[in-house]
């Protein structure tokens, strides 16, 4: 199993919904019933956003056949695009994190959705989407492997369908301080190491990275996604969620 997989297999398995969103009261011992509410109230509040931000600016009455949630975790996403697409696909790199999804689309008597395992989504080539969307996911996946897999979901969009992917692309810490997170984040050793000497966390570390705009706006052109629509975004790290529409006729190209 890779090293990343194993982390978020960690995660899926013994915090779940506070490696999703860190905040405190979501940590597995605190959750209870109203948390768990409020935890899937801030998945309804995103999603919402962003039909409001496709009405105003895409077309009214979105409601996709097909639809994709790439890096569903528990499913935070997946429930309120449930009720606004016919079917949708999760689809995460950890098998205890699709499992804890599963049991909430059960636990709500959902039954539009589907999950699935990153490889086995990536390599097939006949799933198409009228909605593809992913967000604070990319932001921890190493650029070097995230780039093929933008290419791949923006590849399975439909013509005349809608994207909203979710990139961070500027770490606001010191420079001193971003030095040191990347060399925690890019050997493990140095960071057990530190956790052994000075206490603190024995979680595992999860890693953070930023892309680089021009890459992600250049699969956007090549793919014929020429309108799109810029959200900022700041957790931390300055990002972006781009909402965009496929139209092979480029009749918004000047
Ligand atoms: C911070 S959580 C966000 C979950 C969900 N998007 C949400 O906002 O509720 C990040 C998720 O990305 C998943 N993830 C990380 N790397 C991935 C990859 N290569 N493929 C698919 N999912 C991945 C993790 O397992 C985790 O569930």
């Amino acid at each position: 199993m890779s090293k990343i997989k194993e982390k978020w297999e960690y995660y899926g398995k013994n915090d779940p919904y506070f490696a999703v969103v860190t905040i405190d009261k979501f940590r597995k011992g605190k959750l209870d019933e109203v948390h768990k509410q409020e935890f899937f109230q801030t998945g309804e509040e995103h999603i919402g956003k962003i039909w409001d931000d496709i009405t105003a600016n895409f077309t009214t009455n979105f409601h996709p056949q097909t639809a994709l949630d790439f890096g569903c975790g528990v499913g935070r996403l997946v429930v309120p695009l449930s009720s606004r697409c016919d079917k949708v696909l999760g689809v995460d790199i950890s098998e205890e994190m699709l499992r804890e999804a599963r049991l909430n689309s059960e636990q709500k008597q959902i039954n539009n959705t589907e999950y699935r395992q990153t490889d086995l989504f990536l390599s097939d080539a006949r799933t198409e989407f009228d909605f593809v969307h992913s967000f604070i996911v990319f932001q921890h996946i190493n650029p070097e492997i995230g780039i093929g897999i933008v290419k791949n979901i923006v590849g399975k969009l439909k013509d005349g369908g809608i994207g909203a992917l979710h990139f961070t692309y500027e770490n606001k810490t010191s420079k001193f301080q971003a030095a040191k997170f990347r060399i925690y984040r890019d050997f493990p050793a140095v960071y057990k190491a530190k956790g052994a000497i000075f206490g603190g966390a024995r979680e595992p570390l999860i890693p953070m990275y930023v892309y680089d705009l021009n890459e992600i706006f250049s699969i956007l052109q090549e793919n014929k996604c020429h309108k799109t629509v810029v959200r900022f975004s700041d957790h931390g790290y300055k990002g972006v969620l781009i909402i965009f529409q496929k139209d092979k006729n480029q009749a918004l190209e000047y």
